[in-house]
């Protein structure tokens, strides 16, 4: 299915709601004019419509009628009562695309109660500026045009949440820390942060581009006897690579619990 054409509608406008909403506007993929949001925050839901010149609905099932493309983007706690509440405006020319963590395409078909046209994806907040990453159990253009896509099978999406979904957070937690480490060595709290940024942005964009192992990248950067090598040293000191493992590790545990519960 082309998303081109298509009137888009969102089921939330949080976090991730907006990240999309303002990925597809800027992407110019879809005409803000053909998009349209709920939410109960009615103050924060005319700003966005405002923001990105989309249209806001108050109700949900009255958006739902009104569009081809659902993105269902509340929590994962309170899709069933979304889904009871829109059941009946579903009919099999719309497409349902779920963005919730830890929640099966099996139990949102059972919630719905019927028969529906219904995909399963776990974006990332980056598709803000376009460079999200999105798994997604079958290619989908609306999602390429926030950034990247891969295919897999839907069991892998737990992982993907620990992973990508809420990965965004780790790497922010990594930036902070390495501008505290600037800051507590005297730098300017702005240009560490600069710097920071910068440095794993840059990094990212290196490995993506060239292919080149991680590995091989802190190789080429670690001459014998040098800072980078001290730094690494530390690095490995404070159990780096085990965090980062036991944190994706407890976001998939978490994202299956929540899709149990
Ligand atoms: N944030 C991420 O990085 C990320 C990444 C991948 C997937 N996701 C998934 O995306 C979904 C949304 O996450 P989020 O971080 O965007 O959460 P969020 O910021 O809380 O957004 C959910 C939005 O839905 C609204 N909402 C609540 N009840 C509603 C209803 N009955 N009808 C319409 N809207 C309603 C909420 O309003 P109130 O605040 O007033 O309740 C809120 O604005 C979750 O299922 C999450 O698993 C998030």
């Amino acid at each position: 299915m082309s998303i081109k054409g298509k009137r888009v509608a969102f089921l939330g406008a949080g976090n991730m709601g907006e990240a999309l909403i303002k990925g597809l506007t800027q992407a110019g993929l879809v005409p803000a004019g053909s998009i349209t949001a709920s939410d109960p925050r009615s103050e924060h839901l005319a700003e966005i419509a405002r923001r990105y010149g989309i249209r806001a609905v108050a109700d949900n099932a009255e958006l739902v009628k009104s569009a081809d493309v659902i993105i269902l983007a509340v929590k994962p706690q309170i899709m069933g009562a979304v889904l009871k509440e829109v059941s009946s405006a579903v009919d099999e020319g719309k497409l349902l695309i779920s963005i919730a963590a830890g929640v099966a395409t099996k139990k949102l078909r059972e919630q719905l109660g019927r028969p529906v046209r219904l995909i399963r994806v776990m974006p990332n907040t980056p598709a803000l500026v376009l460079e999200g990453v999105t798994a997604i159990a079958r290619a989908e253009g609306l999602f390429a045009a926030v950034g990247k896509v891969v295919v897999l099978e839907e069991g892998a999406m737990d992982a993907v949440t620990g992973l990508s979904g809420s990965g965004p957070a780790y790497v922010a937690m990594t930036i902070e820390a390495l501008a505290d480490g600037g800051v507590k060595m005297g730098l300017d709290r702005a240009i560490a942060m600069t710097l920071a940024a910068q440095t794993v942005l840059g990094s990212a964009r290196l490995l993506l581009d060239t292919g080149v192992h991680p590995g091989q990248l802190k190789d080429m950067v670690s001459s014998p006897g040098g800072t980078t090598i001290a730094g690494i040293a530390a690095l490995e000191d404070g159990g780096l690579r085990r965090a980062f493992i036991q944190a994706v590790e407890r976001a998939t545990l978490r994202s299956r619990e929540l899709g149990a519960s």
